[in-house]
């Protein structure tokens, strides 16, 4: 039973399957260039995060939120690079999903696949909340209204009211709703709309996709470089750089106000708005040149989308002080409020561009699910129904149409926060297994015109960069490890207040002590088998950032993976294709 849990799929039967699907009438059409996968990936990062999670990132981080995204950048850079090697081997759609299935073996590769449901469908949930806001903030500043019980979640007014917010929208949604049967009407109307004519979008084909996909990009490409222009000329005309180092509690200026803790605080909504780069690597069946084209697409749009990032924080934190960001949930427009730098026309052109970038997102992730579910599906891990090919649109229909509803209904239920949070754990958690694989796939020979990861031997780097962070860490803040394992929340505020349980307050401590029992590991294994640097750091990075999650993401992440496994015995474990090799191989050996 062991054995089976972790049979691995061969690559080359991976690559002979995914040509066996591309011939005649049932295959993708091949029409992806390096500049449409570049395209994807920016209208896949570019959203939600740069247009709405910024704010709440702001506020908790101030302008050191910036180290933040530096950090994030570059275990995304390093994951990158990762997808990129396996991409380059694996050119076939389903993502990190078949890397796992070539490294780790068939039950990491449906964790993954599952966890993947997270990043896909549930964070354009996310996307689809925050695409409501700036719709309904720019149809308010044309002078049409959609009731607040209309534009917003259900759960997002409960919450308001249980924690006795004063968001005049979520108040106004729960007391003005029209009440049937017990129950108040409440929810996310543009929400559901959106993400209705997305999936139709979706279903009709990539060509149409692609085309739209395009031209947004280069919409919202136009609008962010003018906040940057505009926003960054003001903040030094207007003098307003101070608030790079604004006051902290104790009135002293800092560019971390709130310490390391607060820019950790940021990482959910700081890595979501990089989400996105890898969802390139599921359009492998549908790209003219995987092996050359899907690397650089990536690795581009990733760089791109960095240096922006890093741009519109400065922007931001340097135009409007970062206590200023509470709750609001439109920061790109914000700043050119009047209060703040005071540009009307400013503030329209930014919701109109934020609809357009957040469509986008929208359809690259509605694209990508389904892509991954057909590749389930024809390993045996999902019904066979996941993999039916519309005969005129050549697209994964019946998938298509389940990711509409996997995004749509939850639309009813959750709320941002949850989402967002939920997305981002895990996310990461699929790209720790990503940089991991490469760890473990065999090196090959260098090819060319294929991309290669460059190996740099981490034999004695790693361990020496290790050994270097446990020193700086415990340089920079004295006693750093004595604190850890002390478990003292006596200064914790919210701890004392009763506003948050024991294990809440500790779990930062044990996801640190996990996480350097983990890299001193690494380090030696790293330094015993030679492995290689750059999967090395995106593994490491990465796991870094999940020490910035809640009890509550780890909670709902981890109930979310154990029904996953009851999903696999269920169904995968014995209807797998490799299963049914398996015992076919048995039942030959039993007959001679
Ligand atoms: N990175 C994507 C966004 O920010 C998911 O919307």
């Amino acid at each position: 039973m062991a054995n089976s849990l972790f049979r691995t799929k061969k690559i080359d039967s991976i690559l002979s399957e995914g040509s066996d699907h591309r011939h005649g009438d049932q295959g993708l059409k091949r029409v992806l260039t390096v500049r449409d996968l570049t395209f994807f990936g920016i209208a896949a990062i570019l959203g939600a995060g740069s247009f709405s999670s910024l704010g709440g990132a702001v506020f908790h981080g101030g302008p050191g939120v910036v180290i933040l995204f530096i950090i994030t950048a570059i275990a995304c850079a390093f994951t990158a690079f990762c997808y990129s090697e396996f991409a380059s081997r694996i050119p076939v759609a389903g993502s990190a999903y078949t890397y796992a299935y070539a490294s780790f073996g068939e039950l990491f590769a449906w964790i993954i696949g599952w966890a993947l449901i997270m990043e896909y469908s549930i964070g354009n949930i996310y996307v689809a909340y925050s695409w409501s806001d700036y719709f309904t903030s720019f149809l308010d500043k044309t002078g049409l209204h959609i009731p607040e019980y209309l534009s917003t979640s259900y759960m997002e007014a409960k919450h308001a009211i249980e924690k006795g917010s004063s968001s005049a929208d979520e108040l106004a949604a729960w007391n003005n709703a029209p009440v049937a049967g017990g129950l108040r009407i409440i929810l996310d109307l543009p929400a559901l709309v959106i993400n209705v004519l997305i999936t139709y979008l979706v279903f009709r084909g990539v060509r149409e996709s692609r085309n739209f996909s395009n031209v947004m990009v280069v919409l919202k490409l136009a609008v962010v470089a003018l906040i940057i222009l505009v926003g960054g000329a003001l903040v030094f005309s207007n003098g307003l750089t101070y608030n790079w180092t604004p006051p902290n509690d104790d009135e002293v200026r800092s560019f971390m106000p709130n310490g390391f803790s607060g820019v950790m605080a940021a990482v959910s909504g700081v890595f979501f708005a990089y989400i996105g780069f890898d969802a390139v690597s599921v359009l492998a069946e549908e790209s003219k040149n995987p092996q050359k084209d899907l690397p650089r697409g990536m690795i581009l749009s990733l760089v791109i989308c960095t240096i922006i990032y890093i741009l519109l924080t400065l922007v931001l934190t340097g135009a409007v002080n970062y206590r200023n960001f509470d709750g609001v949930g439109d920061p790109l427009a914000f700043i050119f409020e009047k209060q703040n730098l005071n540009i009307g026309w400013m503030q329209v052109l930014v919701s109109i561009c934020a609809v357009i970038a957040m469509t986008s997102v929208l359809l690259v992730f509605q694209m990508g699910q389904p892509r991954i579910w057909m590749s389930m599906s024809r390993d045996g891990l999902l019904p066979p129904v996941f993999q039916k090919i519309h005969p005129k649109y050549k697209t994964p229909s019946f998938a298509t149409i389940i990711t509409g509803l996997v995004v749509g209904v939850p639309i009813l239920f959750t709320d941002k926060t949850f989402v967002l949070d939920f997305t981002s754990i895990a996310t990461l958690f699929a790209f720790v297994l990503v940089c991991g694989g490469v760890l473990l796939i065999p090196v090959r020979e260098k090819q060319p015109g294929r991309f290669h990861i460059p190996f740099i031997s981490g034999q004695f780097i790693f361990p020496l960069i290790v050994a270097g962070a446990i020193v700086m860490a415990q340089v920079l803040s004295k006693n750093y490890f004595a604190d850890l394992f002390h478990f003292d929340f006596s200064g914790n505020e919210d701890y004392k207040s009763g506003k948050i349980s024991f294990m809440d307050a500790a779990t930062p401590n044990i996801s640190l002590i996990i996480f350097w029992i983990s890299a001193v590991v690494l380090a030696v294994v790293a330094f015993i088998k030679k492995y290689s640097l750059i999967p090395l750091m995106g593994l490491i990075t990465c796991m870094y950032l999940l020490t910035g999650m809640t009890k509550s993401n780890w909670v709902w992440f981890l109930s979310w993976l154990l029904i996953g496994v009851v999903f696999y015995f269920l169904y995968g474990y014995k209807k797998s294709k490799l299963a049914l090799v398996e015992s076919a191989m048995q039942e030959s050996k039993t007959r001679f």
